[in-house]
């Protein structure tokens, strides 16, 4: 038998014995056997030194092929049978349990407030805007008419980042930004955060949330102001709700007014409590964004969020509306 003749009979020999093993220990033993490091392939390839030249070419070749071939299938026996006899028995699926129900949570009660109000306000007709928490002065302050001394830009009043940037104290701000990106007439409401380093207690936070409202156009007027904020309360609160304007002084609109809704109280009574600010657009404001305050006039007002929340769910801490505690968040 010529040395190919014998190297090709060692690969058949192989294969055969693989193709009848059983077992991860006898696959192993049958690695070492042939592949391994003294085994029978290496030995037959050791076998080239001593073969004559015009032969050794082909057996050089052959002998690598077989080895690559053998490697092959020994990998593949190995998938095939160690790992399956080796699959942990947790993989297998019992089909006739029942099955684990999902949890599935819900918005929390805040942004479903938000959403709510958005569709009221979306029925009359107001788009929505946003606006950035991180705000520069003139956004905050210039724009609306409130002036470098106005004690309301105490830095001890507000977070400032910088000299000139902050997180932004009301959500008036996106008033100044709506109306420098967008000719009249404009009619937007804009919700979200706003923060005062006050001190926490009961009714008051750091962050809080306001909604903004802007209405701008030829001939608007205060009766427009009035019908729009009394419409949302009675939408938001219940058809019986009372709603009060008290006559009060914000920098941005005049004439401004201060909205205080009614709520009857446990014993009985029933007390006024106080829901935003209100008024005309200040012509000052108008003209910093570059509208024609002789042409436009306009509304505008900002409600507190959180405080509405309350009164309408009973909520007696403005604290567990922040703190995400889900025996809490669940009940809504
Ligand atoms: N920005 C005011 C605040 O945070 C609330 C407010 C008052 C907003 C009057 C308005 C307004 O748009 O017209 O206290």
């Amino acid at each position: 038998m010529s040395h190919l003749q014998q190297i090709e009979q060692l690969r058949n020999q192989a294969l055969a014995e693989l193709d009848s093993l059983n077992g991860a220990d006898a696959v192993e033993a049958w690695r070492i056997k042939y592949l391994g490091s003294k085994g029978l392939v290496k030995q037959a390839m050791a076998l080239l030194k001593d073969i004559p030249p015009a032969e050794k070419p082909m057996y050089g070749k052959t002998a690598n092929q077989i080895k690559g071939e053998l490697t092959k299938a020994f990998q593949a026996c190995k998938d095939a049978k160690v790992s399956s006899q080796q699959q942990p028995v947790t993989q297998s699926v019992d089909v006739t349990l029942p099955g684990t129900s999902a949890k599935i949570g819900h918005r929390h009660l805040l942004t479903q407030t938000v959403d709510e109000i958005c569709d009221i306000f979306a029925r009359m007709g107001f788009s929505i805007a946003y606006g950035p928490e991180v705000e520069d002065e003139r956004h905050n302050f210039d724009a609306l008419n409130i002036p470098p001394a106005h004690p309301a830009r105490d830095p001890l009043d507000n977070f400032y980042i910088d000299e000139k940037i902050m997180l932004r104290s009301q959500t008036s701000t996106v008033q100044i930004r709506t109306m420098e990106a967008t000719e009249p007439p404009v009619r937007i409401i804009s919700p979200g955060r706003v923060y005062r380093p006050d001190t926490v207690d009961a009714t008051h936070s750091f962050m809080f949330h306001q909604v903004e409202g802007l209405y701008v156009d030829e001939g608007v007027t205060m009766a427009d102001l009035k019908t729009c904020v009394d419409q949302f309360c009675k939408a938001y609160f219940g058809d019986d709700i009372k709603t009060r304007f008290r006559p009060s002084f914000f920098p941005f609109t005049e004439p401004s007014a201060e909205i205080d809704v009614e709520f009857s109280q446990d014993d009985g009574s029933t007390k006024w409590i106080e829901l935003g600010g209100c008024g005309m657009v200040d012509p000052n404001v108008l003209e910093s964004v570059g509208y024609d305050s002789e042409k436009y006039t306009g509304y505008a007002f900002g409600l507190g969020i959180d405080r509405g929340v309350m009164r309408k769910h009973g909520i007696p801490d403005i604290r567990l509306l922040f703190e995400s505690d889900v025996r809490f968040l669940r009940q809504f």
